[in-house]
């Protein structure tokens, strides 16, 4: 059996029950490009610091190239019991090019690298979810120019309560997704600062430029505090914390259609498991001491689940609303049901200078009359109540029309396309 990388000092290896009990290669593969990514800047970046040589670092860049290929090809053979990507790779670069390789870990600890993978894979997940939720925002603003003037009972407490604009509906979606991807950009923001160079929690001696590292990495900065650096998830819970908010928008986005809703429902069952994996983080960093500890490593699954689930919940969404139609006939049927015209009457009426409290009295009793005679509103007598007509005049449709604009511009959208 081949020793462990940090097992110098120990006698013994491990029983086979703790290797497949602590390994984590089966899920943190996922992160090999980021991985090889650190380490391409790490050792650029201890061959200008004089740490190791240039020849040691070109080796070091071609041979991770060479691994990079193979993993992609599916010819790497991912072993437990080197436990994670990590060790996986630098045991496989120690393989392919021998020497050199064992100096890429100097100044540097695991702690610190998986963080800088974990967060460089954040960073790229995150851009993968922005384009979907705008890709949903397209769908439904396009779905909502394709359905003008379209009228639908609106709700409250689940009755019909007034009548609204289908696009006035379509757009609070497209609200929504639009404060869900500054929720991301925002973290995105906050979790793009580079922990390399803080090693197992307390930095270094040795002269490395953490700068140069969180450059060629394209992170803001150098985290300031390296104990705070291996100890932060706070970036995960942020972002799972955005993704659930996300998610509990779909699920109500997936209430709202009534036929053929298999897809949806699942859409509103899936977001239990974005729920979900925010609870599991936030229960693994509870009660941590600083700085790390091995329960961190528990903190993969769940983001890549979490990612894994929204970017699904959001492809079907857009998927559903770009082929969504609106039975018109049955809509315009139903839309007298529930006098969902009462308060445009009682507008009306205060418009003509009847007190509110009193144009909502008689439009009151207007509905009692109705549900006696079984009749509607505007079947009633009265000329004022015939003459009136329910959307076009409750002042949103311009309002509407005008939000409309907003996003067709704001999302590039091609009218009529
Ligand atoms: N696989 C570990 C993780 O994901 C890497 C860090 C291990 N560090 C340690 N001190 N055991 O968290």
């Amino acid at each position: 059996k081949e020793a462990k990388l940090w097992g110098g000092r120990f006698e013994e290896g491990v029983t086979d029950a703790v290797e497949r009990f602590t390994e984590s290669i089966s899920f943190d593969k996922a992160l090999y490009k980021h991985d090889i990514m650190g380490s391409k800047a790490h050792a650029s970046m201890l061959a200008k610091q004089g740490l190791i040589s240039s020849d040691d670092r070109d080796s070091i860049i071609e041979g991770l190239t060479e691994i990079q290929r193979r993993i992609e090809n599916g010819e790497f053979e991912w072993r437990t019991d080197r436990e994670d990507v990590h060790m996986n790779i630098e045991a496989a670069l120690t393989d392919s090019i021998g020497e050199a390789a064992k100096k890429l870990h100097t100044a540097r600890s695991r702690n610190d690298q998986v963080l800088t993978d974990f967060r460089l894979w954040c960073r790229d997940a995150i851009d993968a979810i922005l384009a979907r939720i705008k890709h949903l925002q397209v769908s439904l603003v396009r779905l909502a120019l394709k359905n003008e003037g379209l009228i639908v009972p609106g709700y409250t407490h689940l009755q019909r309560a007034q009548p609204v604009l289908l696009q006035h509906l379509l757009l609070a979606f497209v609200e929504q997704l639009e404060r869900d991807s500054g929720r991301l950009l925002d973290c995105k923001e906050r979790l793009n600062f580079c922990p390399l160079g803080a090693c197992a929690l307390a930095g270094t001696g040795l002269p490395i430029d953490r700068f140069m590292t969180s450059d060629a990495l394209g992170f803001t900065a150098p985290m300031r505090n390296s104990i705070d650096a291996v100890s932060d998830r706070d970036f995960v819970l942020e972002f799972l914390s955005a993704n659930s908010i996300t998610a509990i928008h779909l699920s109500r986005l997936g209430e709202e259609w009534k036929k053929n809703p298999d897809p949806m429902e699942l859409v509103r069952g899936k977001s239990a498991r974005v729920v979900g994996d925010l609870v599991t983080l936030l229960m693994l960093c509870k009660g941590l001491p600083l700085a790390y500890n091995r329960d961190l490593q528990e903190d993969k699954e769940p983001v890549f689940d979490s990612v894994k689930t929204i970017l699904g919940m959001l492809e079907v969404s857009a998927e559903f609303s770009q082929n969504i139609t609106f039975n018109k006939e049955r809509i315009q049927k139903a839309l007298p049901a529930g006098h969902l015209d009462a308060t445009t009457l009682a507008d009306y009426l205060v418009k003509k200078g009847v007190p509110f409290r009193t144009s909502h009295d008689i439009v009151g009793r207007a509905v009692a009359v109705c549900i006696s005679k079984m009749c509607q509103l505007r079947e009633l007598s009265l000329d004022e109540l015939r003459s009136l007509n329910p959307v076009v005049r409750h002042g949103w449709s311009e309002c509407v029309a005008s939000q409309l604009d907003h996003w067709v511009t704001k999302l590039e959208i091609a009218k009529g396309g």
